[in-house]
């Protein structure tokens, strides 16, 4: 193979820093295939981004040429990190001995499991870039990715998804409305911490609201947004206008059974299925490993655990946890929208079912009086309207019969109305949450 000029980033913040670099510098000009052409000065940096307290780093860069192709090399680069003492797979952000990256590798890109290169944010670091103009490196010529990477056409998020699968990644998707809060952003660090790619869609599928709902005002805040999937660690955000996610002639609906029956589907006829057709549609241009749904919208949740099991869609659905605010109210776009007494009242909700679970956990096992328990909690807030309180089998939400219940999740939706709109709030809890007194 032909030499090829690479070009690697060499950071240390623990133990003789420059002694890491030089050592690490000097043992790879003795590896077979590699030659050290030069170095730039070693200069000083602060950690970019969320970590612990931790000591200044020593950066710089050195231009390689080598004849090893790209795997063969980074696995040298991880090899000097651990003779230099570094744990692998070391914590993010955490201190290190030694830190090599590989920044370009040629004009090679090159998008796999293992290997990014161009290095993604090697230009939005200093450290990184100076060095490089130092040794006068062409970096206006490089290629920079957004991160992330912003998609509307479905064909081209196919097409991307399509790369990272062939590069042999674990694809996380998440799929949202937009308007994102701290609740979404714990799906994507989820999806983040399990995945090696992940994307996160925003868009605002008019299939799944009803006449005279709230499709047109729905909250709608994209750049926002983006910067929330950016500092979450999303790849790729798919955002697309209605006419690329529904052409003209679209015609296919799915349709939902049992598990869209009562409750949700029952205030809002049709909504199950927009929600069912929009995700399978999302699903189909993906091909995730994983899709990640929020636990606050339980039914939903149900929903599409049935529609990934009846049309066999090779993908696991992880339902995250409810994130709520410090008084228990669970996120929600919607909740912007309440006035400030009803924002004040809308813990109702939560506290009722809180009330529930402790009388469960004190030994009441009836199903109505559970229930009744929750409405007499609901009722001491005049500002809810109560549209439904219910007990249902855990997983499925299956109807529970009359009489004794091991367990079982309970959900409520209430309307409050004397916002900037009316507003209607769900939340859920299993009986077996463990709730204060
Ligand atoms: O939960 C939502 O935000 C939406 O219903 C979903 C799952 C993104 C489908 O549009």
């Amino acid at each position: 193979m032909a030499p090829v000029t690479v070009h690697i980033a060499l950071g240390s913040n623990l133990g003789d820093r420059t002694a890491h670099l030089e050592t690490a510098l000097q043992r790879l000009a003795q590896v077979p295939g590699i030659e050290l052409v030069r170095r730039s000065a070693w200069r000083e940096s602060a950690l970019q981004g969320d970590g612990p307290p931790q000591g200044a780093f020593c950066n710089g860069v050195a231009e390689l040429r080598t004849t090893l192709p790209p795997l063969a090399l980074l696995g040298v680069l991880k090899e000097l990190e651990r003779q230099a003492g570094r744990v692998l797979p070391a914590p993010r952000n955490h201190p290190r001995p030694l830190d090599l990256d590989l920044v370009f590798y040629g004009d090679f890109t090159i998008d796999s499991r293992e290997l990014v290169v161009p290095h993604p944010r090697w230009h939005e670091r200093a450290f990184v870039v100076e060095p490089l103009q130092e040794l006068g490196v062409e970096i206006a010529a490089r290629p920079r990715r957004a991160t992330p990477v912003v998609i509307g056409p479905p064909a081209e998020l196919a097409a991307q998804c399509s790369q990272w699968l062939a590069g042999g990644c674990v694809l996380g998707l998440v799929p949202t409305m937009g308007s994102l809060h701290p609740g979404h952003r714990s799906l994507m660090e989820i999806a983040r911490a399990e995945c090696d790619r992940v994307v996160a869609t925003i868009f605002v599928n008019p299939l799944q609201f009803g006449p005279g709902e709230d499709f047109a005002a729905y909250p709608r805040s994209l750049e926002r947004d983006v910067e929330l999937c950016r500092s979450a660690g999303v790849d790729a955000v798919f955002a697309p206008s209605v006419a690329q996610m529904y052409d003209p002639e679209f015609a296919s609906h799915v349709a939902v059974g049992a598990a869209a029956d009562g409750m949700e589907g029952a205030l809002r006829p049709g909504h199950f299925a927009g929600v069912a057709t929009v995700v399978a549609r999302l699903f189909a241009i993906s091909r995730p490993h994983r899709a990640y749904f929020g636990e606050k919208d339980a039914q939903q949740l149900a929903v599409i655990r049935r529609l990934q099991r009846d049309l066999g869609f090779p993908l696991q659905i992880v339902g995250c946890p409810i994130v709520r605010e410090g008084d228990g109210l669970a996120m929600s776009s919607r909740n912007v929208y309440l006035g400030p007494a009803d924002r004040a009242a809308a813990s109702i909700l939560v506290r009722s079912l809180r009330s529930a679970a402790h009388a469960f956990q004190r030994g009441e096992t009836d199903r109505d009086r559970l229930v009744a328990r929750a409405r007499t909690v609901l009722a001491t807030e005049p500002r809810a309207a109560v549209d439904y309180v219910e007990l249902r089998r855990e997983g499925d939400l299956a109807l529970l019969p009359p009489g004794k219940v091991a367990g079982g999740r309970m959900l409520i939706a209430a309307r409050f109305r004397d916002g900037v709109r009316p507003v209607r709030l769900l939340d859920n809890m299993s009986l077996h949450e463990v709730v204060d007194a």
